[in-house]
């Protein structure tokens, strides 16, 4: 019995190990047969070794999308594997190539709520790059990756980066400023941790995509030497830092030619000069042309295959369109597969982990929320002083506002200011997440008392402000992707409101709530001002932790608040002409356009000067400058040295005041006198400092050399000019107490 029960076990055993030889053996067999499986070979050699094996078909099937979910005017055949997001496009199942499952995900993975699911809601990019924090832009783009896995998408569209040069951009909020350094550093961070989940990486909108006007026709006419030390520089930045499998092209002109068939920015710039490795995929519905975009450079066509599905195979088999170019595109859509490890680690469905989500949201929001006014240190709330405080319109009673179009995150239980039993969100609504910030405060200040006044009625929210402590007027400005902002004043009656609630209270405070720079008419009779931006789904925590004085507000502003939209490039965005295709179509631009869309072209003649850039070198004084933003304590700064070998800046900052903080310490460089860019100063590098009262640090800052070249146009280089640079520190642009000079041999 015994014996027996011994062979028994022996048999078991040798069962087991001829199963696990057998396996390791079909392994081993999968593996020489599939040797692209091996993650320790690069994801070129990948990429190239699953190129070999497929047919014209496959390859084909790599380069457009299949439809788009929710969009009826967009449908395929294969639409409905999308798993309700923007984008699919076929892998190769027989070579473990996965499809890409592709999500929209600027703020937060989109189309959540009306596909059953949940997504946390990141504050507004704009409001991120306000932190000037990469750590914090990792965590934004980390708990992004994340949540779209979980949501089973391989491929997100976040990533917007163009530069802030037309505030009045309907989607400014998606992008991460005007400066190209602030902005490419932010952006590329957000990206590179996200693309780090194991999702495709994407940057966009490649590139002059400045405004919504007109945007599937605008030509966008700007120098080549502008354009790079400005929007190109920024784009460079941000993928430099990324490395994203994908790059969107926009549905903008640039100087003529499509932004999706422009030969100079996709074929010279970006994957020439450079060498971008992923794919250009075309904004949806920006594809224009088959052989002059693939030539160009574009390499996927979505969200349909107008261009790039039967007639790209017609084009290739007549040899209209070389297969080499095929392959070119097959090749790098592989590359992206391979290098954000999506076929290493596919998407598994999960449960998005709510309460990481919150925590990350909140943690953000409180680095980017700006104080932009505080007289007589009104904030924080002091609850021994103020008994009363009146909270005064913006709906903060039920909600904060989040910004609009494809980036839309749905809120938890539909739009906080929805009629009742409305059902789904709408493109191009105002969604208002359910963040009360009346009821946060209550909860943070539960012995003080705090009214709330819909502002819907002037007179009686003076009353409410009058018999108060303090006043507190909650005013927003959405914004959503299809339209721009006539202005950059608060719509409706809100300065009315404003300047009522501030003449019957002095202790007026205003919180925005903003996708953008706005306009204040009413400045000097407020005593303080608390930019929010879109708080993301735990905003109304942040801002209440802001204004109890939990957390000490750092946010710097990566954008000009102008007093006047006259201020600004252009006092309005040109008018589009009408839509007359019968008329002659008279182009500025190299390339004439030949047929088709009005001729509609924005000259941005300010060329780089964008920005504080713009402000400085006409000599116009801002409402709040770039980089401006207020503490609880103040700081102090000096002994700056510069080390023009090393090319880096040594200085102190002090916390002179009584509370700990974190100061964001900004160095600028001023190009040598006689220079023609010399009228400005840029941005060229900072570091955040976190200081306990009284305390000092001697930090060294980099000076980021990319900022300090100009472009030769004519012989397509850059150019490190030899001489005195002047080096600016301080804690905004218009604020630098140190200066020193960096000497360039
Ligand atoms: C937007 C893109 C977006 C795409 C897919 C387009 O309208 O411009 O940013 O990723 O739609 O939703």
């Amino acid at each position: 019995m015994h014996i027996f029960k011994r062979d028994a076990n022996l048999v078991h055993l040798l069962i087991l190990l001829s199963a696990v030889l057998s396996g390791t053996s079909r392994l081993a067999a999968q593996d020489t047969d599939r040797p692209w499986k091996n993650p320790k070979l690069s994801p070129e050699e990948r990429a190239e070794m699953v190129l070999k094996q497929l047919t014209l078909d496959e390859k084909l099937a790599l380069l457009h999308g299949n439809g788009m979910a929710h969009n009826e005017n967009w449908t395929m055949p294969l639409t409905s594997l999308s798993n309700g997001g923007a984008g699919y496009v076929e892998g190769v199942p027989r070579l473990g190539i996965p499809p890409l499952i592709i999500s929209d995900a600027a703020y937060g993975v989109r189309d959540s709520g009306v596909n059953g699911r949940y997504s946390t809601a990141m504050p507004s990019n704009l409001g991120a790059a306000s932190s000037w924090d990469t750590e914090s832009a990792c965590a934004y783009g980390t708990v992004i990756g994340q949540e779209l896995r979980a949501q089973g998408f391989d491929m997100t569209l976040g990533g917007g980066v163009d530069l802030v040069r037309e505030p009045r951009n309907g989607r400014t909020f998606e992008y991460t400023g005007e400066d190209p350094l602030l902005a490419g550093t932010m952006d590329g961070s957000m990206m590179k941790c996200e693309q780090a989940q194991h999702v495709v990486g994407d940057i966009k909108h490649y590139v002059m995509n400045d405004q919504e006007t007109g945007r599937n026709f605008v030509n966008a006419i700007i120098s080549k030497k502008a354009m790079q030390e400005s929007d190109l520089l920024g784009f460079h930045i941000a993928i430099s830092i990324a490395n994203p499998g994908a790059v969107m092209c926009s549905y903008n002109r640039v100087n003529g030619a499509y932004a999706c068939e422009n030969p100079y920015t996709l074929h010279d710039v970006l994957k020439t000069d450079w060498g971008f490795k992923g794919f250009v995929v075309s904004d949806w519905g920006g594809t224009h042309s088959m052989i002059a975009a693939s030539a160009a450079g574009l390499d996927q066509e979505q969200p349909m295959a107008d261009y790039y599905g039967p007639k790209l195979k017609e084009a290739v088999e007549s040899g209209k369109v070389p297969l080499s170019e095929i392959d070119d595109h097959a090749r790098r859509v592989l590359f992206a597969e391979f290098l954000s490890g999506v076929v290493d680690d596919p998407p598994q469905k999960g449960v998005v982990d709510v309460a990481k989500g919150f925590e990350a949201a909140q943690r953000v929001e409180e680095e980017s929320i700006v104080l932009l006014k505080n007289d007589h240190d009104l904030l924080p709330i002091d609850p021994a002083q103020v008994h009363r405080i009146a909270i005064i319109g913006g709906h903060a009673d039920v909600g904060m506002i989040s910004g609009g179009g494809s980036a839309q995150v749905d809120p938890p239980g539909g739009n906080a200011i929805m009629p009742p039993g409305k059902g789904a969100t709408e493109w191009q609504e105002q969604i208002w997440f359910p963040t009360s910030p009346l009821k946060a405060l209550r909860t943070k200040l539960p012995n003080t008392k705090i009214d709330f006044d819909p502002g819907t009625d002037l007179q009686s929210a003076a009353a409410l402000a009058k018999n108060s402590d303090l006043a507190i007027v909650f005013a927003y400005q959405w914004e959503s992707e299809g339209m721009d902002l006539p202005s950059l004043a608060l719509p409706g009656n809100q300065n009315a409101l404003i300047e009522q609630v501030a003449a019957a209270n002095p202790h007026t405070i205003v919180v925005l709530e903003s996708g953008t720079a706005v306009t204040m008419p009413w400045i000097d009779r407020v005593a303080g001002v608390v930019e929010a931006w879109y708080a993301g789904s735990s905003g109304d925590k942040a801002l209440a932790n802001v204004l109890a004085g939990v957390v000490n507000p750092s946010g710097k502003l990566p954008i000009t608040f102008p007093i006047s939209d006259k201020d600004l490039p252009r006092p309005a965005i040109p008018p589009p002409p009408r839509q007359d295709h019968s008329r002659a179509v008279a182009d500025s631009s190299p390339h004439p356009i030949s047929s088709g869309p009005p001729a509609y072209a924005v000259e941005y003649n300010e060329g780089a000067e964008v920005g504080y850039k713009w402000f400085e070198a006409q000599h116009k004084q801002p409402l709040f400058p770039f980089g401006f933003g207020l503490s609880y304590t103040k700081y102090e700064y000096s002994g700056l040295t510069v080390d023009s070998t090393a090319k880096t800046v040594r200085f102190t900052v002090t916390n002179a005041g009584k509370r700990a903080g974190t100061e964001i310490a900004e160095v600028y460089a001023r190009l040598p006198q006689g220079a023609e860019e010399s009228s400005y100063k840029r941005l060229a590098g900072w570091k955040r400092i976190t200081l306990e009262p009284g305390e000092s640090q001697t930090v060294t800052v980099p000076i980021d050399s990319r900022v300090l070249k100009t472009f030769d146009e004519a012989n397509n280089r850059w150019n490190f000019a030899p001489g005195d640079y002047a080096m600016f520190v301080g804690g905004s642009s218009d604020s630098t107490p140190l200066t020193g000079i960096l000497q360039v041999r």
